[in-house]
């Protein structure tokens, strides 16, 4: 693997660690192996994150005004996202020979998972440009190719969509997958109850943010949905 200038970050992990220095000018990325991820090979999955003792503050008004205006949530592994990656990895069946379509990939985990899991093809789609570029480094350090997307793209068999509902302004993204997928997987902590009653609870898996941001205790279970059409 190639290394520049510092130890234990390879080079692309360093395009990344640029783009996160643009808001928080001390963090690094580092890398992290996901627990309980493994892919069918045995190598577990691995993502370039924010370093665990990142500065959190108080930070100078600047950066806190950076931070608030281009949140860099590629930079972590959000606690749903790690545990759809975990349950794809375990339950290849749902994903094996599919169209899959990761909406709000941040880092790429779920979508990398599915990859890894034996989907047909695998697209990444995210508002943020540093998320999708993270996704494609991600994917790169896990011998998978996604493509990645601003936009929702027609069809595809099924859309995964882990912790993208923490803003309840984005609840209407529910009825946009359905309008492309005849099948959806929602992961979610903090949305525990989904207003269409076609989406089916079909396990609840405890898993925590990586690096861990000490979140409480109520949002440590992701609940895992099914939407059939
Ligand atoms: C909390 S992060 C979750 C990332 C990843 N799925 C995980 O579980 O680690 C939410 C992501 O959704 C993206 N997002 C928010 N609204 C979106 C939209 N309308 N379309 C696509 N992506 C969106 C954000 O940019 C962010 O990367």
């Amino acid at each position: 693997m190639a290394f520049f200038g510092f130890v234990d970050t390879p080079l692309s992990f360093n395009q990344l660690q640029q783009q996160l220095r643009r808001t928080l000018p001390d963090a690094r990325i580092e890398s992290y192996d996901l627990p309980e991820c493994a892919a069918p090979s045995g190598q577990p999955l691995r993502l370039g994150l924010i370093n665990a003792n990142f500065p959190t503050g108080p930070l100078a008004g600047a950066t806190m005004r950076a931070v608030i205006r281009e949140p860099a949530y590629w930079a972590f592994c959000w606690g749903s996202g790690l545990a759809l990656a975990q349950f794809l990895l375990a339950n290849p069946q749902w994903v094996e020979g599919r169209k899959i379509v990761d909406l709000g990939s941040g880092s790429g985990v779920a979508g990398i998972a599915a990859a890894l899991a034996g989907a047909r093809s695998v697209i990444a789609c995210d508002t943020d440009p540093d998320a999708r570029l993270a996704t494609q480094i991600n994917a790169a350090h896990n011998g998978v190719q996604l493509e990645t997307t601003a936009h929702l793209p027609d069809a595809c068999d099924m859309v995964l969509m882990a912790d993208v509902l923490y803003d309840r302004q984005n609840l209407p993204l529910l009825k946009i997958a359905q309008a492309h997928a005849a099948e959806i997987l929602v992961a979610d902590s903090r949305v525990t109850q989904l207003p269409d009653p076609r989406y089916e609870e079909i396990t609840r898996i405890e898993a925590l943010t990586c690096p861990n941001l000490g979140e409480f205790d109520e949002f440590r279970l992701a609940h895992i949905f099914h939407f059939k059409a």
